[in-house]
């Protein structure tokens, strides 16, 4: 039988790699896989059965003998059941994570038998700007952060005239509570190169580079594991999947700034200099790397371009809410019962993200806040768990959806501490181009400081408010111009914390 154990390194983190040593030990055909997400049941060992996948987890190393004596090896021994039959599994709608968690990440034989290549091969078959309006008709919008339409994107570079053009993949994936990018490099690499060598076709583009963090060094291992597999299949190279069309993906590794997961930060980056933020006119899209029309798109939204490709635009754009169409890959974190990654329909509630799939706190206390959308992302109350996740109903509410980190805080959170680690973070991670960022978030320490310590609170408030809207309207990106999202929602929603 075989035997599925996770070689993401959330349960590496926690023994995957000993239990599938004693697995194998034990004589099990032991595949190693990405993670379903569940990361509360991590090391969740799978077992191949008539029936579909039978699970096992948390299993822990001195575990192992135990349930392979009571019958695991064969799928009978008491556990999960069927994992796809789990609630968290059921109710999600996994269309860019569909394989995470279930191939061999290395695997390519795994990754065609699973469908991952009809995405490709459709798009090779269409014209190039026939892609492109397939990926505007299905209503994507990117992953990153900004939200923007992919396919609009997309036309631009697509339009440009020049001889050399790229595609970049934003791997920097720097927000607070979001693992989904480095879950699906980890997981599922050869549905990001489908996704890239799809927008490389689209807009005339023959190379692509990933740039990932340092501090995902197994993502790194198994992208590059997948660029020379994909390479010697031919699904990279001087002619994709036979069709003439020429295209091949190199990984880049940052070296530990925030601010290099800024689109124009990440180029410089990129072309070996220090991550600051260039000035924009001009866009990526027309003067990007080296330069040249460029392709700057995050890990999530060019790995749904596949299943885009495979099912056709409508059925993308079938799902959602509003102008927020197809999935989004949630990541629950912080202090939360079942932390992971849940892929649904925009719509969903954040309520029914934090207490259904989330189960609450870990602690047992109250929820109190959630941040949604990363560190410049705003705090929500319990009393704002009805709206929808949907970019429109966020930007209204006065918060952003982001990349879709969702980090949980129970009623013990110090809100005022947390507007202060906003400002601080900003201080911290400013690339200093531009003076409201950079003065201005440590101005912001020292004025939540002194309302901290009860000096003028009042008046020192009202400063605070000054300098966001100073900060809001006159920073250069959004690393300044977003931070006062976090300051502001704390004040507007635990007025209480700050007086
Ligand atoms: C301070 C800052 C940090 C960012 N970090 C990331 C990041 O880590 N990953 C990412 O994909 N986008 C990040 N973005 C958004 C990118 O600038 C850009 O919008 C995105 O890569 C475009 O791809 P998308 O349209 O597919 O989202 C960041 C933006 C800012 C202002
Ligand atoms: S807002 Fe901050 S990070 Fe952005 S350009 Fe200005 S100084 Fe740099």
């Amino acid at each position: 039988m075989k035997v599925f154990v996770p070689k993401d390194s959330a349960a590496v983190s926690v023994g995957a790699d000993e239990v599938a040593e004693l697995l194998g030990r034990a004589g099990a055909q032991v595949v190693r896989t990405g993670s379903r997400g569940m990361l509360w049941l991590e090391p969740l060992v799978e077992v191949e059965t008539a029936a579909g996948r039978v699970g096992y987890g948390p299993v822990a190393p001195e575990d192992v003998d135990g349930l392979v004596a009571a019958g695991l090896l064969d799928g009978t021994a008491d556990g999960l059941g069927l994992v796809e039959e789990l609630p968290w599994m059921r109710a999600q709608q996994r269309l860019t994570f569909a394989r995470v968690g279930v191939v061999d990440p290395a695997d390519p034989d795994d990754h065609e038998r699973h469908g991952g290549l009809e995405g490709l091969r459709a798009a090779l078959a269409m014209d190039p700007a026939d892609v492109v309006t397939a990926v505007t008709d299905s209503g994507l919008r990117g992953r990153g952060g900004a939200g923007f339409p992919t396919g609009v994107k997309w036309k631009t570079v697509a339009q440009a005239s020049s001889a050399v053009k790229f595609v970049c993949c934003n791997a920097d994936e720097g927000d607070s509570g979001t693992f989904a990018d480095r879950m699906l490099l980890e997981g599922d690499p050869f549905t990001l190169l489908c996704g890239m060598t799809i927008a490389g076709y689209a807009v005339g583009a023959s190379e692509g580079y990933v740039y990932v963090r340092s501090e995902y060094p197994d993502a790194v291992a198994a992208v590059r594991t997948a660029i020379v597999a994909a390479r010697e299949r031919g699904w990279l190279g001087d002619s994709v999947l036979g069709s003439g069309f020429a295209f091949d993906v190199h990984v880049r590794v940052g070296a530990g700034a925030y601010i290099c997961g800024e689109e124009t930060s990440m180029l410089e980056s990129l072309e070996g200099k220090r991550g600051t933020v260039r000035p924009k006119p001009p866009i990526p899209a027309l003067e990007g790397l080296f330069g040249r029309p460029t392709v700057v798109n995050n890990v999530l939204s060019l790995a749904s371009v596949p299943t885009i490709l495979a099912d056709g635009p409508q059925a993308y754009a079938a799902l959602g809410v509003g102008r927020s169409r197809g999935t989004q890959v949630f990541q629950l974190g912080g202090n939360v019962a079942r932390g992971g990654v849940v892929e649904t329909a925009f719509g969903i509630s954040l309520g029914e993200l934090v207490e259904t799939f989330g189960g609450g706190t870990l602690s047992g206390r109250p929820v109190r806040a959630v941040q949604v959308g990363g560190p410049l992302g705003a705090y929500l109350p319990v009393e704002q768990f009805d709206l929808p996740m949907d970019y429109e109903a966020f930007a209204a509410s006065g918060a952003m959806v982001g990349h879709g980190g969702v980090v949980v805080f129970d009623d013990t959170v110090d809100m005022s501490a947390m507007a202060r680690f906003a400002m601080e973070f900003c201080a911290e991670e400013s690339c200093g181009r531009c003076t409201p960022c950079r003065i201005g978030a440590v101005r912001g320490v020292e004025t939540i400081d002194r309302i901290r310590a009860g000096e003028d609170r009042e008046a020192n408030l009202v400063l605070l408010e000054d300098l966001c809207e100073l900060m809001t309207d006159g920073s250069l990106c959004a690393m300044g111009g977003l931070t006062p999202l976090p300051v502001r929602s704390a004040i507007r929603h635990f007025g209480e914390d700050f007086r």
